[in-house]
């Protein structure tokens, strides 16, 4: 990476596609292997909360220092903060805006790589833009993959959290701008902020097409469409008409939260089941891999299941209602779902 070039590495959310966060060529490589506007800033990664000032304004201000003090104990883990940016950090990460994104993985292989770089790295996730993000070493270079522009992959095993990061705007009003693992509950009791506060822009696709689009806080890359297969993507919820017994689903696969009845899982060419026990965590770990492998099939369709968004629920419907927005007569379902 010293060199400018890109590499894939893992992290516990999802894999990403890393480069020296200083060097703006570096950053500017990034755009293009992703086809990533140029809109749409980047994560700068680094080894321990030690290193913020590397990334940063430094000192913070007094709030912003409260707030980091607050959420100290959910690093290193997936969640990511924005709050004003060093001079250090180019134009090219942050998309001209003056916060940068910030986050210390917990995942041993991107803490060694970190510890080790001189430098911060920015890195967002390993896919093309819009399309699925990787959780496994293998998604970074396959079909739709980035092999032209890698140096290497290093494979550190299946990310464990399935979904990327919770992003956390800090500051006077600290707001919500991407559900995660690390729940809007748990941000909000660390800040003392009451929960509709925090997520007063909460990210949802609607909003994101909202007069508040272009706010500071709200994030930019919030697209109504995004982690889209390029199978339509049918989700049931809100949608029960799907699966009229006078439906013909033999070439369409379902991703089930939970065991399916066997009757109905026969009326399926393929069944994906998350979670034996319909548990959230198992459910976001294996969502995007499940969507993947079901896009290479060559289906007409696919549906999945649904869950209420609260908790890691919260995360998962908003990967879900993003990627169905994006396939066509899907949206109607994906709009209801939330
Ligand atoms: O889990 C993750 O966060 C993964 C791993 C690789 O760390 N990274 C990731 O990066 O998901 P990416 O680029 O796919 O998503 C980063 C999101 C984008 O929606 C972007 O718009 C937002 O972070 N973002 C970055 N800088 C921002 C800023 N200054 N203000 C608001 N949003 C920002
Ligand atoms: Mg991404």
């Amino acid at each position: 990476m010293a060199g400018g070039q890109l590499v894939g590495i893992p992290t516990e959310t999802v894999y990403g596609l890393a480069a020296n966060a200083w060097d703006p060529l570096a950053v500017r490589r990034i755009f293009v292997a992703k086809s990533r506007p140029a809109s749409n800033p980047l994560i700068v990664h680094l080894a321990s909360l030690d290193r913020l000032a590397d990334a940063i304004a430094w000192p913070p201000s007094e709030t912003i220092a409260r707030q980091i003090d607050a959420l100290e104990d959910l690093w290193p883990g997936p969640l990511t903060i924005v709050c004003p940016r060093c001079a250090r950090i180019p134009d090219e990460v942050t998309a001209g805006r003056a916060t940068v994104a910030v986050r210390i993985p917990a995942h041993p292989v991107a803490r060694q790589i970190l510890q080790e770089c001189p430098f911060p790295l920015a890195a967002p996730s390993a896919n093309r833009s819009r399309y699925i993000s990787p959780t496994v070493a293998e998604h970074v270079c396959d079909r739709s993959g980035l092999a032209a522009h890698v140096a290497m992959v290093i494979d550190g095993g299946p990310s464990v959290h399935g979904v990327e990061s919770t992003i956390v705007a800090l500051g006077d009003s600290p707001r919500l701008l991407r559900p995660g693992t690390i729940t809007a509950e748990q941000i909000a009791d660390r800040l003392k902020v009451n929960l509709s506060q925090l997520q007063a822009f909460s990210g949802s696709p609607s909003a994101a097409t909202g007069p508040d689009r272009d706010a500071e806080w709200v994030g930019p890359g919030m697209m109504r469409e995004h982690y889209c297969p390029t199978t339509p993507l049918i989700l049931l919820c809100g949608n029960r008409a799907a699966l009229d017994e006078n439906n013909d689903l033999h070439r369409v696969g379902r991703i089930s939260f939970g065991p399916l009845a066997p009757a109905e899982a026969a009326r399926y060419r393929a069944v994906e089941t998350l979670s034996e026990s319909g548990d959230l965590v198992e459910i976001a770990r294996y969502l995007f891999a499940a969507l993947r492998r079901m896009d290479e099939e060559g289906l007409d369709a696919i549906h999945c299941d649904t869950c209420s968004p609260t908790g890691l629920g919260l995360a998962i419907m908003d990967r879900l209602s993003r990627a169905a927005a994006g396939t066509g007569p899907a949206s109607q379902g994906a709009e209801s779902s939330r």
